[in-house]
C-alpha cells in the first residue's frame, strides 16, 4: 500500500482511494462499474477482474469531454479488463444538470423526465454483466439521483464529493434504502458506501 499513500497524498481528487484500499484488501470485488472516468481508473484497474467507465458528458462540454475521453483511452490502453464508454446527455439530462448547477434547484421539481432518461442509461450499462461496485464520481450535478438508481443493481455503491453543497449535487435526494447501509467516510471530499445487506459486514473496514 505504500504506493498507493504517496499517491493520493499528491491528488486531493483521489482521496477516496484511501478507503476503497480498505475495502479491496478486505473482499475480492469482481466487477466494477464506475461513472466518471479519471486517474482513479487505474486503482480499479489494478485491483478488479472487469472494470466499465461510463463518461457522460453534457453538451456545452462535450468538446472538453471527448478530449478527455480520448486521453484517458490512451492512458489506460494496456488494460483489456477496461471497457470504456462515451455519451453525451440528452435534452433532459441537459436541462435538469443546468438546473442543478446554475439555480441549485433539484431539477425534479421542475421537469422529472431526465430520470427515465438517467435509469435508462443505467439498465443499458449494467445489463451485459453483473456488477460488484458502482461508483459516482462523475462530471454531471446530478449524483444523488445516480445513487437511488443503483440501488437493488449493485451490490456496493460509493458516492465521492459527498462533502459539497448537497443542493448542488441532489445528495439529500438519496432514499434511505431498506436494503442498504450506509457508511460516510467524511475526510477530504467525502465518500459515502452503501453496502446491501449480504455484504454489511465491510461496513466496518472503511
Ligand atoms: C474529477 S473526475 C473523477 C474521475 C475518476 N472517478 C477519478 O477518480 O479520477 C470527474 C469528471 O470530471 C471530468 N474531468 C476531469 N478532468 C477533466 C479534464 N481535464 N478535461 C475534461 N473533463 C475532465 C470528467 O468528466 C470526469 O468524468
Amino acid at each position: 500500500m505504500g504506493f498507493l499513500r504517496a499517491w493520493i497524498r499528491g491528488n486531493a481528487f483521489l482521496d477516496h482511494l484511501k478507503p476503497f484500499g480498505r475495502l479491496f484488501s478486505a473482499t475480492a470485488i469482481q466487477n466494477v462499474i464506475e461513472f466518471g472516468l479519471g486517474d482513479g481508473t487505474r486503482f480499479f484497474l489494478e485491483h478488479a477482474a472487469q472494470v466499465k467507465s461510463v463518461e457522460i458528458v453534457t453538451q456545452r462540454s462535450a468538446a472538453d469531454g471527448t478530449k478527455w475521453f480520448a486521453k484517458c483511452r490512451e492512458q489506460y490502453r494496456a488494460f483489456p479488463n477496461w471497457h470504456p464508454v462515451f455519451m453525451v446527455c440528452d435534452d433532459f439530462l441537459e436541462a435538469a444538470d443546468r438546473c442543478a448547477i446554475e439555480r441549485r434547484l433539484y431539477p425534479a421539481t421542475i421537469d422529472d423526465r431526465y430520470l427515465k432518461s438517467l435509469s435508462g442509461i443505467v439498465s443499458d450499462v449494467i445489463k451485459d454483466a453483473s456488477y460488484d461496485l458502482g461508483f459516482v464520481d462523475y462530471g454531471l450535478h446530478i449524483r444523488g439521483d445516480l445513487v437511488n438508481c443503483l440501488f437493488g443493481r449493485t451490490r456496493i455503491i460509493v458516492a465521492h464529493d459527498t462533502n459539497s453543497p448537497a443542493e448542488i449535487y441532489g445528495r439529500d435526494k438519496i432514499i434511505d434504502h431498506p436494503d442498504y447501509v450506509k457508511v460516510r467516510y467524511s475526510k477530504g471530499q467525502g465518500t459515502t458506501f452503501w453496502f446491501h445487506r449480504d455484504r454489511m459486514q465491510l461496513a466496518e473496514v472503511i
